[in-house]
């Protein structure tokens, strides 16, 4: 068996095990990005499993991650979230970084709903705006890249629909009826984990983007990959400059604090979109 396989079906196996030991078929993965993490808090009968008790998972060592899978109810739907995602710049393959992913895909999941903190491209945009994800550019490796797993999914996926129209229109109208603000653009990834420069953020407008980061794409890839459906939403967390006095300062720090804030209304939207499953 192809290694890569044999690993996600040791990790799958162990995660299977635990969800059977409490009759738990999760339907919606979630993956929560730095600082949102306290989504998990809002699941109800959670069963914990630390990723360092399964088989060959990667541990996050990112500020605002911890490193749980945190399965139970949420909006009425058996979920499974991931408390603490694995960036690449954390030094960990494409393999391990998507590994999660694949474990979710394994164990049954049928939609993937993943979230980060993201800094602002678009000049409308203010800190602490949920921006829908509606399209993305991946300026990371691609995770497909090696031999393809064909068990899994084809060697060319369609990538024309990454995330699904049919959910972004249901997050806009449940964002109304709850008179939730919501941007939509489009997610730029890069590996970091350096921040950009003023002429990075610039190119990056120009192309088409509104919102830059260091994550989630390779998670979107590999899923829709194995035909999972996907919905993404980052809040944003510091705002783009027109120009950058000589205090200005990127800092990690702000990122957290502010996702946190942005986290309450980004759970309840999930949620309500989670019931209409
Ligand atoms: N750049 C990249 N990633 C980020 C940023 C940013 O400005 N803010 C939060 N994540």
């Amino acid at each position: 068996m192809d290694k890569r396989l044999k690993a996600i079906t040791e990790a799958a196996g162990y995660v299977r095990k635990v969800l059977d030991g409490s009759s738990l078929n999760p339907l919606v993965g979630i993956v929560l990005g730095s600082g949102l993490g306290k989504l998990a808090d809002k699941i109800q009968n959670p069963v914990t499993i630390p990723y360092k008790d399964i088989p060959g998972f990667p541990v996050s060592t990112a500020i605002g991650h911890k490193g749980n899978f945190i399965a139970g109810t949420l909006g009425g739907k058996t979920v499974i979230a991931m408390q603490g995602r694995i960036h690449y710049y954390e030094g960990y393959g494409m393999d391990l970084v998507t590994l999660p992913i694949r474990v979710m895909a394994m164990v049954g999941i049928k939609y993937l709903f993943v979230s980060n903190a993201a800094g602002g491209i678009n000049f409308d945009f203010r800190v602490g705006d949920l921006m829908i994800i509606k399209d993305h550019i991946n300026l990371m490796p691609n995770p497909l890249i090696g031999p393809n797993i064909d068990e899994l999914g084809p060697r060319f996926p369609d990538m024309t629909h990454p995330y699904n129209t049919a959910l972004i229109q249901k997050a806009e109208s449940i964002a109304q009826d709850l008179g939730i603000e919501l941007r939509e653009g489009v997610y730029i990834a890069l590996t970091g984990p350096s921040y950009e420069t003023p002429a990075e953020w610039h190119f990056f407008r120009s192309v088409g983007a509104d919102a830059v980061g260091m994550s989630t794409v390779p998670e979107v890839i590999v899923a829709r990959h194995n035909g999972i459906i996907v919905f993404g939403m980052s809040v944003i967390t510091n705002a783009a400059q027109k120009t950058f006095s000589e205090d200005y300062m990127n800092d990690g720090h702000d990122v957290v604090k502010t996702a946190d804030a942005a986290a309450d209304s980004m759970t309840l939207l999930f949620t309500k979109l989670i019931e209409t499953l």
